[in-house]
């Protein structure tokens, strides 16, 4: 329920506590790497990577979400870095990880940036091309 949080994330704020159960029981649970981040014995956010299908299974795309109260303390930077080592340990068919961000969030890029991620372009098309490519 965070909108600082949502606003350059592809889901919007949940309205309800429902709303938000529904979405960890349906989406979040059957995910197949999907971990929470946590700091001070609490959950802050989340870090997930999907494996793509068919010929593109080698590739693996990253999202990340941290509550904005912790943000500026180097917790995504520590997730994303320990996320990318453990997705190719646990996903042995990657070959490569990926990470799309926004142009207008400088903060996300940085993240990615110091995690060892290498930039490769700027995505040009339709909703896409708000974003960068790493
Ligand atoms: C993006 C996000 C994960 C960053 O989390 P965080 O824990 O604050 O990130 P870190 O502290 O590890 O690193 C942030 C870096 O961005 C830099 N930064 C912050 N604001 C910045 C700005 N406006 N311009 C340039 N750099 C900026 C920080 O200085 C830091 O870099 P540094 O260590 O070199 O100084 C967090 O803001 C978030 O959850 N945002 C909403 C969801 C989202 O956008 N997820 C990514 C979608 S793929």
């Amino acid at each position: 329920m965070d909108e600082k949080v949502s606003k350059f994330c592809s889901w919007e704020v949940f309205q309800s506590r429902e709303s938000a159960v529904d979405y960890f029981v349906n989406q979040d649970l059957p995910h197949p790497w999907n971990r929470a981040i946590c700091a001070a014995g609490r959950v802050v956010g989340s870090i997930a990577v999907r494996s793509l299908t068919g010929c593109d299974r080698c590739r693996g795309e990253l999202g990340y979400a941290l509550a904005s109260e912790y943000w500026g303390r180097g917790i995504a930077t520590r997730a994303v870095t320990l996320a990318a080592n453990y997705a190719f340990i646990e996903m042995p068919h990657l070959e490569r990880l990926e990470a799309v961000v926004d142009v207008d969030y400088p903060a996300s890029q940085r993240v990615v940036e110091k995690a060892g991620f290498v930039r490769e372009g700027l995505l040009a098309q339709g909703e896409a091309n708000r974003r960068r490519h790493f």
